[in-house]
């Protein structure tokens, strides 16, 4: 279990179009399904700004939509230095998120950051980026993503 019920969570990835949207989107759903009343607000960022204002990747939208979940309404953003004051939980996709995050940090931040599966007591694994594969990749970010958020969830 976590010590203190996180009030909002920031997922984080290289684009913030592929990975952080679908964690995002799919553990509102988990939470919002988990017939638990607490209020978290949940968003994502990117580490690099690539595609600020972008929709997510359509390969994403569609993964969600097939799982019933809508995140087509979300539009990238890049990791700010306030994320690190105001999200009480950020979490990163892979090895290469959670050292960027590291970098950035500002020395007195409020945040605690952990890999997602890692917090999720998944395993130390990394949600790989599907960005250069095909369909079958995003499905499997889906099920890690989905796995990770129910366990998270069971946590909170
Ligand atoms: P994501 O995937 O980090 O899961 O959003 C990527 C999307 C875009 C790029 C890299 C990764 N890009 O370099 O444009």
């Amino acid at each position: 279990m976590l010590k203190n019920t996180p009030r909002s969570i920031l997922f984080i990835c290289l684009g913030n179009i592929c990975r952080s949207p679908l964690a995002e989107g799919v553990m509102r759903h988990v939470w919002e399904n988990s017939g638990r009343s607490e209020d978290i607000h949940f968003d994502s960022a990117g580490t690099n700004g690539y595609h600020t204002g972008d929709a997510p990747d359509p390969r994403s939208v569609e993964v969600a939509k097939l799982h019933g979940i809508d995140i087509s309404a979300q539009r990238c953003r890049q990791l700010t230095r306030d994320d690190f004051y105001t999200f009480d939980l950020i979490l990163g996709m892979d090895q290469v998120n959670m050292a960027t995050l590291a970098q950035r940090k500002p020395e007195d931040t409020t945040a605690h950051i952990a890999l997602f599966t890692d917090i999720a007591g998944v395993g130390d694994m990394e949600i790989p980026d599907p960005y250069f594969g095909d369909m079958s990749g995003f499905e499997e970010v889906y099920r890690m993503v989905l796995s990770s958020s129910k366990a998270l969830a069971a946590r909170i």
